[in-house]
């Protein structure tokens, strides 16, 4: 009697699995290369991404990213909630990364940065709004507990990315492990030099440590959407779409994920071998 429970049980669990990996699998496809004339384009048109997603699910939980790319993205959403035509009242917001050692009030801090671009533009409620402490006391725990809030929330729906000049996504830099999950990170020199421009060019005045959701966090997320322009993102877009998926790139994980899309101006999309293909994908998208 116990074998014959056991075989059942084991059924049991086979089908469950089996069942899960279907349902999972439903959702996979290519990775979605949209190519865009230019940054006002690209901006429409991942604004038009988010502003479906929140019709379609007005508590959305949204994951959000900060650098000079999203802003036009931005600037889009908040015409569209001043216009009437979106409502943040019940979207909850989790920012991807914080530089270390800035209170929020520094006007380099990304909590400052999230509420001048963005939020005190729209009628989001502040308690949805999550961005990354630089100054807690307890980084591990903070972590910790930046991932529990997310769980709470039901996980992400769509996250907002961008990428850095060395691939990384949020503050992931190269060697980071894909299955990494919030912690607290060195930042390279490559990116230091990048983000000295927000600081008066004072290379010194960039902190060298940073708060970031993991890859592994990242991953987690329903729908990942990742913005990128100008020549300076062609090589890493370039090595993030058609690279091997590697921890030294590590926006490349996104190969693995099930509901990737990347939108990109011509000059980030310059170095893709298969451009043709993207464009012809996206003009014959499929429509049932
Ligand atoms: C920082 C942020 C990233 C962002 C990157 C690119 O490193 N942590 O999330 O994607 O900057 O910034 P920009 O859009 O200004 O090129």
């Amino acid at each position: 009697v116990l074998k014959t429970l056991k075989i059942e049980f084991v059924t049991l669990i086979m089908n469950h699995a089996l069942h899960s990996t279907k349902k999972y699998l439903k959702g996979v496809r290519l990775m979605q290369v949209i190519i865009k004339e230019n940054y006002d384009e690209m901006s429409k048109e991942a604004a038009q991404i988010i502003k479906d997603a929140i019709h379609l699910k007005p508590n959305l939980v949204l994951g959000l990213a900060t650098g000079s790319t999203p802003i036009g993205t931005y600037k889009e959403l908040i015409r569209s909630c001043k216009e009437g035509d979106l409502d943040f009242s019940k979207v909850v917001t989790f920012n991807l990364d914080e530089y270390v050692g800035l209170p929020q009030k520094h006007d380099q801090s990304y909590h400052y940065f999230m509420h001048d671009k963005l939020f005190n533009h729209i009628n989001i409620n502040e308690a949805n709004v999550h961005v990354p402490s630089g100054i807690a006391k307890d980084f591990a725990q903070y972590c910790q507990w930046y991932e529990d809030e997310i769980d709470k929330a039901g996980g992400i729906d769509l996250q907002v990315l961008g990428i850095g000049s060395d691939g990384h996504i949020g503050f992931n830099e190269p060697g980071t492990s894909l299955a990494s999950r919030t912690s607290l990170v060195t930042l390279t020199e490559e990116t230091i030099e990048d983000n000295k421009r927000f600081f008066a060019g004072d290379e010194a005045a960039v902190p060298r440590f940073a708060i970031t959701m993991g890859v592994g966090t990242i991953m987690e997320a329903k729908c990942c959407l990742l913005v990128a322009n100008s020549e300076k993102k062609a090589d890493p877009v370039s090595m993030l779409v058609e690279g091997p998926i590697t921890s030294q790139i590590t926006a490349s994980a996104l190969q693995m994920h099930p509901n990737a899309i990347v939108i990109v101006d011509e000059s980030a999309a310059s170095k893709l071998k298969r451009v043709d293909y993207y464009k012809w994908a996206y003009e014959n998208r499929p429509t049932f």
